[in-house]
């Protein structure tokens, strides 16, 4: 697939702290960082995390039991489609860049823990 980047904006907007709490996160790939680093400080904060998809069940699991995290999905299409979200982080492995502009084209922003 081609990739353009043009279309986004290199300077994201940053979002106003006053709005935090009625923003709606999504998770793709919440593994270790995501849950040893991310979900800590997002709960700490007041950011609502309300949905996650990863290929492994038992990590959508876990963000069931340990997070209380509802809309779960091993498909992170069917995540950005059905869940009207703000801001999406990606805790992937792989490079993924057209993930990281499916999560930008459904929610506006995206943060990823890698840069590729
Ligand atoms: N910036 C930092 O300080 C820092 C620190 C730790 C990790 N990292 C990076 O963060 C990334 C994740 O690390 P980790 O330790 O959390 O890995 P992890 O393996 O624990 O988590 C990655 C998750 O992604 C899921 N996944 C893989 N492909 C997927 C797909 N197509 N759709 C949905 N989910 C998918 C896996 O099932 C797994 O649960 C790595 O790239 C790592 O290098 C960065």
């Amino acid at each position: 697939m081609a990739l353009n980047f043009g279309e986004l904006a290199y300077q994201p907007r940053w979002p106003n702290p006053k709005r935090w709490k009625d923003m709606r996160d999504g998770l793709i790939g919440p593994g270790n960082i995501a849950q040893s680093a991310h979900l800590p400080a997002y709960q700490k904060l007041g950011l609502k995390v309300v949905a996650a998809a990863d290929v492994n069940p038992a990590i959508l699991e876990r963000m069931r039991r340990r997070w209380g995290i509802e809309a779960l999905s091993t498909d992170y299409h069917a995540m950005l489609a059905k869940e009207r979200l703000d801001v999406v982080d990606i805790t992937v492995h792989e490079r993924w860049s057209d993930m990281k502009l499916d999560a930008v084209r459904a929610a506006g922003a995206a943060g990823t823990q890698r840069p590729g």
